[in-house]
């Protein structure tokens, strides 16, 4: 008798704490679960995010799509459509079917070494194109080239790729080299072992609440209204919707930077101007000299927008009864300046100067803004970011030509080095010299 009550007592002391040992792993599956449903938000926005970066990718042998566009964007656009469209270079659609990589690769890295070797295709393209001469990019490998490639498939095949994002997308992800896939490879270790830390204390529960005999319970309910009620159990737990909220200011906060980081950046404006003045007629068809209306462009740091005087030197006999003349005309007669849309406008912390890179450099216009002379209305080609500063201070050689001042500093340079003096030899990466 008093064997049987003390064998009931033990039980139900069992019991009870296999009831506390059930509650401990509930909570815990619980917080694993909320865990789990965060890890898988961040995921799906970080795959999200690859793809559409990615998304339309065709890569040809394995070129990274999204820096191709970064490369071509930052140092071909100016020059090169994706498209068959002639800009300053040719349109650089189906370039892989006329030329094999090798060709480009060289080409790309040594234009005027290709046309120098008597290469008769860069001749004949040399001659068509009126002897423009491309930039070289000497210090790209076969990384950059294969990722301008990729994009330039990409893109200019864009709208038949866009059917079928999926399948381009997992090839350009694997060769990926950013921060990205880290975290991405982070993110689906912890979902896995999660999951299995969640089989694990499922099993366990299991046991206990039969051990218990709790189960009896549960068992009589449909697999269906388990799930409904874990289901609402989940909705239920604090954890889970602060978790969910948690997600929601994270990913709002990123978008925000993301934004940020573009706020400033205008390349491709093209503001509609007060007067429908036409550099495509005056620079390109007229051929007037830039300099005749940017009078400061080879002697200043500006270039200076023109006053309606220049304008009148022709335009107070031509065209004297256009309604778009006749604007000048109102500006001079109320002595107020046309208000020109300001297009490129780097702040106030950068100092840029024309003088250096038209007239000692010895750059074109268009190595900076595209073909102006070819736009009715003027765009914004370059970003005009510091990297897109850098980027050419890097590779560009000093234009030591009939410059004593610089022929000594090459003479140094030369004694020590071996390569080409770069802008960046010569102090073109010092903060001070582009920062007040
Ligand atoms: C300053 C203008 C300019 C820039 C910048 C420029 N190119 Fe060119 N590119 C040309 C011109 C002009 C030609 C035509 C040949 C010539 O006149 O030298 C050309 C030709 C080419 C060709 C041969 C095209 C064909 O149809 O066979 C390729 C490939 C090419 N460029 C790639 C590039 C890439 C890639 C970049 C950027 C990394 C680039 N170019 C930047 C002006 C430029
Ligand atoms: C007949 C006078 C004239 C000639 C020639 C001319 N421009 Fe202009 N340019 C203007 C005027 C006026 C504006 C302002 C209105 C506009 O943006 O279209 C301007 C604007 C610009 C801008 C944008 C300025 C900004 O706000 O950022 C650039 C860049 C430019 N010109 C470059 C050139 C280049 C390069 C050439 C030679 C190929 C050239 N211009 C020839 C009159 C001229
Ligand atoms: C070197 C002479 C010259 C200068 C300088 C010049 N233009 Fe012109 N412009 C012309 C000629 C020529 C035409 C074409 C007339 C025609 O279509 O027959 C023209 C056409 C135009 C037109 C088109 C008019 C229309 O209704 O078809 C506008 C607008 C214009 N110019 C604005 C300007 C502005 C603004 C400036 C000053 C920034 C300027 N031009 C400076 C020679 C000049
Ligand atoms: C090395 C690149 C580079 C070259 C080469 C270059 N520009 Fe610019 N240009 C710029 C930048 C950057 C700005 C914006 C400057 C600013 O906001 O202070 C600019 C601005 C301008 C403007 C707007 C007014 C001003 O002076 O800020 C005009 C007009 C202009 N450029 C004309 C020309 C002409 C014409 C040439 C060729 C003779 C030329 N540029 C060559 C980079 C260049
Ligand atoms: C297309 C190439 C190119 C771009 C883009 C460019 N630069 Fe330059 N820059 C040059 C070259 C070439 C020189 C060297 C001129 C020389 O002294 O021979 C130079 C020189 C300079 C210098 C003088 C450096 C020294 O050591 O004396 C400054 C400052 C400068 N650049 C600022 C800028 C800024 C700011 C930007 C961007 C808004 C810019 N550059 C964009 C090619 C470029
Ligand atoms: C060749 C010219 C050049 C050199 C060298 C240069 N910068 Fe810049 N920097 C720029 C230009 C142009 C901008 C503005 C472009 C923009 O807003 O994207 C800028 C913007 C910045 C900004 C503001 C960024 C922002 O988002 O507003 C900071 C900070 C900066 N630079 C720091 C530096 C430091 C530090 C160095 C030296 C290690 C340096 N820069 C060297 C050209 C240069």
């Amino acid at each position: 008798m008093i064997e049987n009550i003390h064998s009931v007592v033990l039980q139900s002391e069992k019991v009870g704490i296999l009831h506390l040992y059930i509650n401990m792993i509930r909570k815990f599956y619980k917080s694993i679960l909320a865990l789990a449903v965060v890890v898988s938000i961040a995921f799906s926005h970080a795959t999200a995010q690859d793809s559409t970066s990615t998304a339309a990718a065709a890569p040809a042998g394995g070129g990274d799509v999204a820096k191709g566009e970064e490369l071509f964007k930052n140092n071909c656009a100016q020059c090169h459509a994706v498209t068959a469209e002639v800009v300053v270079g040719p349109g650089l659609a189906g370039l892989e079917e006329r030329r094999d990589y090798a060709w480009i690769k060289k080409w790309i890295n040594n234009p005027m070494g290709v046309i120098a070797s008597g290469d008769k295709y860069a001749n004949d393209l040399y001659t068509k194109f009126n002897k423009t001469q491309m930039t070289a990019f000497g210090a790209f490998g076969d990384n950059e080239v294969k990722a301008i490639l990729a994009y330039v498939k990409s893109a200019g095949a864009a709208p038949a790729a866009a059917a079928a994002p999926a399948s381009g997308a997992a090839p350009a992800a694997a060769t990926e080299t950013g921060g990205g896939k880290f975290i991405n490879v982070i993110l689906v270790s912890l979902l896995v072992i999660m999951g299995l830390v969640l089989v694990a204390l499922l099993g366990i529960l299991q046991l206990l609440n039969r051990l218990s005999g709790a189960e009896s319970g549960e068992a009589s309910l449909s697999f269906g209204e388990k799930l409904q009620a874990n289901l609402k159990n989940i909705a239920a737990n604090k954890t889970v919707r602060s978790a969910i909220v948690w997600a929601f200011i994270l990913l709002a906060t990123k978008a925000t930077f993301d934004g940020m980081y573009g706020i400033g950046v205008h390349q491709g404006y093209a503001p509609k101007q007060p007067i429908s003045f036409s550099h495509k007629l005056h620079a390109g068809e007229m051929k007037i000299n830039c300099a005749y209306c940017h009078t400061g462009v080879y002697k200043g740091k500006q270039s200076g927008i023109p006053s309606a005087n220049i304008c009148m030197n022709c335009h107070n006999a031509i065209k004297r009864e256009s309604p778009e003349i006749q604007k000048i005309y109102a500006a001079i007669e109320n002595n107020k300046p046309i208000e020109w849309v300001r297009v490129h406008n780097l702040p106030d912390l950068a100092y840029f100067n024309h003088a250096q890179h038209t007239n000692v450099g010895g750059l074109e216009c268009k190595n900076c803004h595209g073909e102006i002379e070819k736009m009715e209305v003027v765009q914004q080609r370059s970003s005009l970011t510091m990297g897109w500063c850098i980027d050419c201070h890097r590779k560009t050689e000093v234009n030591g030509k009939d410059n004593g001042y610089y022929t000594k500093l090459m003479e140094a340079h030369n004694a020590v080095s071996k390569g080409a003096m770069k802008v960046q030899d010569n102090g073109g990466l010092e903060c001070a010299k582009c920062h007040y």
